[in-house]
């Protein structure tokens, strides 16, 4: 079944518990704070990540940016959908530099599920997310073919 997003309810459910499994994994003992994400590259392979905090603050890692680490060392040079899952009273949206990030790698129509651990709470885009972004694109640089 397609969702509008170009992921099936099957992919998307997939990639939920792939990210629910990771933000499990989370290093995040000052926030308490813990997030997972997985991410889809080109070849329909899923990348998991999961937020790494360090006592040195700012060096802390975003769940995103761990999974996108594992997509690019696995070869991966695409993002086609992106989950996020964090547990709160608002959707657990990708943080603005996870998005610049994501943005390297995808375009505007990059899927972008949010849910926590019970549900799916915002099914978006990341030109929703990063509207009028800077990319690749601009320094002559397209996606990787
Ligand atoms: N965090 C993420 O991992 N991804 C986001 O997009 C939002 C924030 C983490 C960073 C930090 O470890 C914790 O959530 C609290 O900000």
């Amino acid at each position: 079944m397609q969702r509008g997003s170009g992921l099936s309810a099957e992919q998307e459910r997939h990639l939920v518990q792939v990210a629910r499994d990771a933000r499990l994994r989370a290093h995040a003992p000052y926030s308490h704070f813990a997030v997972g994400a997985a991410l889809m590259d080109e070849h329909g392979r899923v990348h998991a990540g999961a937020n790494i905090e360090n006592a040195a603050y700012p060096q802390g890692l975003c769940a995103e940016a761990a999974a996108l680490a594992h997509l690019v060392v696995a070869g991966g040079t695409r993002i086609a959908a992106a989950v996020v899952v964090g547990d709160g009273a608002q959707p657990v949206t990708p943080c603005g530099g996870c998005r610049q990030k994501l943005r390297e790698f995808a375009g505007e129509a990059l899927p972008v599920v949010v849910a926590d651990l019970r549900e799916v709470r915002l099914r978006t885009t990341l030109g929703e997310l990063l509207p009028h972004s800077f990319g690749p694109d601009h320094l002559g640089r397209g996606l990787k073919p």
